[in-house]
């Protein structure tokens, strides 16, 4: 090593000795005959003095020095000097008094600096990653990122899992997304997907008997981006064989309660709360509720049909609903600007046709532009449905229900936020589960897998999958931390018939499923135990611990909104040789 110590360090207890510190110029304050540097690695901060005390011909090099150089410097530690220890800093009771020092390499220009107060833009931190990543908070993440890694590596290890790696060039696993493609040169016209997961490769693994399967599984799905989405992603995926969703959910509590407790300190009581799907849209709108805080959706249908006001009257009639939040006193916070401002957003983020609302007068009336459409007794019934007390704010979506969950869900969020209904460092943890097998996708006139294609529907409910599929729940469960899906599994169809039968409702005929996904029909004739598992995303659980905003802040070389790698400029072009060579043409969109 070309260094003796890091530069966290040191302490009284290292007096008198000779040290060699390396490290990068985090400041430096030229005090005439004295030059002091602060000198940083992911360790600290150790003050380093150039000086009378040292050998006199440093410090004119020590005077050339500029934030981001990287040196190496030898000398010798010493107590800092009555009134100067800085108790902040982990080796503020020295410094290293220096008596050799090197330049290892100078930095030109830093385009930014790490310790700057007002962090440039986003676009020019990506760029100069290298940069950004030596700040202190960078490495925090990284560093929580790896122990969260290691807690769960370390977990399922204990528990009797073998890590199996999975091929990332394979066939489209269908999870939903786009699929990122690879030509194959050898094989003309055709096509690698990148895995949107390991999905198929493990159900296989567990019909090889392998049945505790863990792997930390790259993910790659080309999707619109958001701030917990990323086109290449991490999940902690695992799959058993022999098991229920009991078992599976279960395995995952313990889990969660031994991270929390190893990383964030907090004892999480086990088994974790759980709830339907069908509860979660009823109660909040979405199904990854926050449970940090109330302002649960209140259904109010039937007595819109009574009002005059054409909306609310329409919409109840007509098999849509009316449902309200109750911003407990927020009628003061919320002027009428404010709520018009609230409406601008539902219409555009959620596609609302408008927003009704009431505030809370001091006697207990409900007030509003569209009251006088409303009876008093109507009021009165509406304000005792609402649980209104004087002060609060009633907000209503009067829409089909699906946008009512949508709006809600929207306003629920943003009003906690705006009105800090929960503690930024509570952390909530439960499930969700019974998801529905399938959703209808309207624009293509199709049902729809709502978790994938190989999730098992309940025992009861394999008969609704001729009459009714609308109506089958899956054996599904999402693990939902803080209002985000932070993982989500199913257990499998181990019965090629009831698969095949899942496929078809899919919109695949026998030919096709037996083209796309022949494998695995026949491996399940071919001796499937029954299975299932999860995968969790490693980068949400590391925003969600690390309470962070955007998941690029917990990936050390994210992509960028518009998955683009601003640091190697990928994705980039390419030789007309190579495209020949895998016998593709590129068209862009102009030509
Ligand atoms: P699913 O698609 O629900 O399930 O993904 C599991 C978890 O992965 C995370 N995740 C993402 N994180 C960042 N960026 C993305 N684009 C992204 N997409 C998903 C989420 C999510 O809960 N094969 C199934 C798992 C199974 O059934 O075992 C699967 O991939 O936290």
């Amino acid at each position: 090593m070309l260094r003796t110590h890091t530069c966290g360090e040191l302490r009284s207890s290292n007096k008198d000795n000779t040290v060699t510190l390396c490290g990068w110029v985090d400041s430096y304050r030229d005090h005439g005959g004295t030059v002091f540097v602060d000198l940083r690695d992911r360790y600290g901060l150790t003050q380093v003095v150039f000086g009378p005390t040292g050998e006199d011909a440093l410090t004119p090099i020590a005077k050339t020095l500029r934030g981001e150089d990287v040196i190496k410097v030898t000398g010798v530690v010493a107590p800092r000097p009555d009134g100067t220890v800085n108790p902040k800093l982990q080796t503020g009771e020295i410094e290293v008094h220096a008596q050799q020092l090197e330049i290892l390499n100078k930095c030109n220009k830093a385009p930014f600096f790490p310790t700057q107060m007002d962090l440039p833009g986003e676009d020019l931190r990506l760029k100069h990653r290298y940069i950004d990543l030596r700040r202190p908070e960078m490495q925090q993440t990284l560093l929580l990122r790896s122990r969260i890694i290691k807690g769960m590596r370390d977990y399922f290890d204990e528990n009797n899992f073998i890590d199996v790696e999975t091929p990332i060039l394979g066939r489209s696993t269908p999870e939903g997304a786009r699929d990122y493609l690879v030509p194959s040169r050898i094989h003309a016209g055709k096509f690698f997907a990148l895995p949107q997961s390991p999905q198929l490769y493990k159900q296989i693994l567990m019909m090889a008997g392998y049945d505790r399967y863990v792997q930390v599984a790259r993910c790659f799905r080309d999707e619109d981006l958001r701030a917990d989405r990323q086109p290449e992603f991490t999940q902690l995926d695992m799959e058993m064989s022999f098991v229920e969703m009991d078992d599976i959910v279960g395995m995952i509590d313990g889990l969660v309660a031994k991270l929390a407790k190893d990383i964030l300190g907090i004892d999480v009581p086990t088994p974790l709360p759980r709830m339907t799907y069908d509860e979660a849209m009823e109660r909040f709108g979405h199904d990854a509720p926050d449970l940090r805080y109330g302002m649960e959706l209140i259904d109010c249908t039937d007595l819109a049909a009574e009002a005059e006001f054409r909306v609310f009257k329409m919409v109840s009639e007509s098999g849509g609903r009316v449902r309200g939040i109750n911003a407990k006193q927020g009628g003061e916070k919320y002027s009428r600007r404010d709520i018009d401002k609230l409406t601008d957003y539902v219409i555009q983020d959620f596609g609302a046709k408008g927003m009704a609302w009431f505030k809370v007068d001091a006697d207990g009336k409900l007030n509003s532009t569209i009251a006088k459409n409303f009876s008093d007794d109507l009021l009165a019934k509406i304000a005792e449905r609402m649980g209104a007390e004087p002060g609060d704010l009633l907000l209503f979506s009067a829409d089909e229900w699906d946008v009512t969950c949508r709006v809600l869900n929207g306003l629920r969020r943003r009003l906690a936020a705006e009105m800090k209904l929960y503690n930024p460092n509570d952390m909530n943890f439960s499930w969700v589960v019974e998801f529905p097998m399938f959703e209808f996708d309207s624009e293509a006139n199709r049902w729809v897998a709502m978790h994938h294609p190989f999730t098992a529907p309940r025992p009861q409910d394999v008969a609704l999958l001729d009459s009714d599929p609308a109506k089958a729940r899956a054996i599904a469960y999402d693990l939902v931390i803080n209002g985000s899906e932070a993982g989500g599994g199913t257990i499998r169809i181990h019965d090629s018939n009831v698969q095949k039968k899942v496929f078809n409702l899919l919109g695949m005929d026998e030919a096709s499923a037996q083209e796309r996904f022949g494998f695995l029909l026949d491996a399940l004739q071919l001796g499937a135990p029954p299975h299932g598992g999860i995968a969790l995303g490693i980068d949400r659980f590391v925003m969600l611990f690390g309470k962070l905003d955007s998941i690029r802040d917990c990936i050390a070389f994210p992509k960028t909104q518009k998955a683009t790698d601003m640091m190697t400029g990928a994705p980039g072009e390419v030789d007309q040789k190579q495209l020949r060579e895998l016998h593709v043409r590129s068209v862009k969109p102009h030509e």
